[in-house]
């Protein structure tokens, strides 16, 4: 194997940039010439791949984003263009794929190995850290420190005026970035897709907190919370608060990656281009127990997630 390329694809996350780095200096350092390909799966259609030098990926470890721009590509989805991507991948005699993204991500990298079998390695970078193989996925550490800072910015003029605040986070369908900020953050509520809640349980946890001298009250939400505007409005009516609302949005998809996003990236990367030497494809790499594990990459998108019930109910308790 000489030449192997590398994309981020799907919802961009912080410490992409800096598993790229990786990707590239471990790769050059073994042997491999490495190729940057632009803008996800999309780049592997349209051939617009660079090779990248050392210096190529210098100073990006500290920034968000992607330098390789990233995107939702469809039409790789259809047998046509994942045909028209491989050609391209043979072409320039591509001998291996690095891929950084999500589950979607994942799929598209078997897609290319079962065709073809041009061995290819998933590495998880998206801040909804929805993938269960792994403990962590690259990003969510960054998104949900950035989310803790802004539930403090909230929490001071929310305490000024005895206000209450409801704010939403990202995570597509999972509850993790709401529940690891929400903890931090010292939220009062915490409300997730994987545990339903109805409006009567809220009150009574608010009331609760309120008949122990609480005078403000955060309340973070998942955005894969479905249909709770009605049980919001309930809670504010019955609990006469001033509620406002908070749509976090893109803001906590961007910024500088924290230390453990970037060290995370770092040997997500070397171990990825370790798996490609020893021509090991369709394997996803991950963290578990603080060990940098693989595994088979259809078995890791297809296992069924586990959402962490201990740290739920330890938040309702801590949250009085
Ligand atoms: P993520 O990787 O963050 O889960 P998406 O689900 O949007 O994000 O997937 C990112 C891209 O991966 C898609 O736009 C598409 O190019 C590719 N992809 C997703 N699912 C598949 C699939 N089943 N087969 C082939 N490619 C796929
Ligand atoms: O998957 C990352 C993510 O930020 C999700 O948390 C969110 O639901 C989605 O992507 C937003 O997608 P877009 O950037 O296309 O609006």
């Amino acid at each position: 194997m000489k030449k192997i390329a590398v994309l981020t694809s799907g919802g961009d996350a912080p410490g992409m940039n800096a598993c790229i780095r990786a990707v590239v200096r471990a790769g050059i350092f073994n042997g491999f010439e490495v190729y940057g390909v632009k803008r996800g799966y999309n780049g592997l259609i349209t051939d617009d791949m660079e090779r990248l030098e050392m210096r190529s990926v210098s100073s990006i470890i500290q920034r968000g984003g992607t330098m390789l721009y990233s995107a939702r590509c469809l039409e790789f989805k259809t047998p046509e263009g994942q045909a028209v991507a491989i050609e391209n991948m043979k072409r320039r005699g591509i001998d291996g794929l690095i891929v950084i993204g999500g589950d979607g991500s994942f799929r598209g990298a078997c897609a290319i190995t079962n065709q073809c079998g041009i061995p290819t390695v998933g590495i998880p970078g998206t801040i909804d850290n929805d993938l269960a193989y792994t403990d962590f996925t690259l990003g969510f550490d960054t998104a949900a420190n950035t989310v803790v800072s802004l539930i403090n910015n909230i929490r001071d003029t929310m305490t000024s005026h005895s206000r209450m605040s409801v704010i939403e986070v990202m995570g597509r369908n999972c509850g993790d970035l709401a529940l690891y900020s929400g903890i931090a953050g010292g939220a009062e509520v915490i409300i997730v897709p994987e545990v339903p809640v109805t409006a009567e349980e809220v009150i009574s946890r608010i009331e609760a907190s309120r008949s122990k001298g609480k005078v403000s009250c955060i309340i973070v939400i998942a955005e894969g919370v479905k249909d709770f505007e009605s049980k919001l409005e309930v809670i504010r009516e019955r609990l006469h608060a001033d509620m406002r609302v908070s749509v976090l949005g893109h803001i906590q998809r961007g910024g500088s990656p924290t230390m453990r996003d970037r060290l995370l990236a770092s040997q997500f990367g070397t171990r990825a281009v370790e798996l490609l030497m020893e021509n090991k494809g369709s394997r996803a790499v991950g963290i578990r127990n603080d060990q940098i594990i693989d595994m088979d990459i259809i078995e890791a998108v297809e296992m069924p997630r586990k959402f962490n019930k201990e740290l739920y109910e330890m938040a309702k308790i801590l949250a009085m």
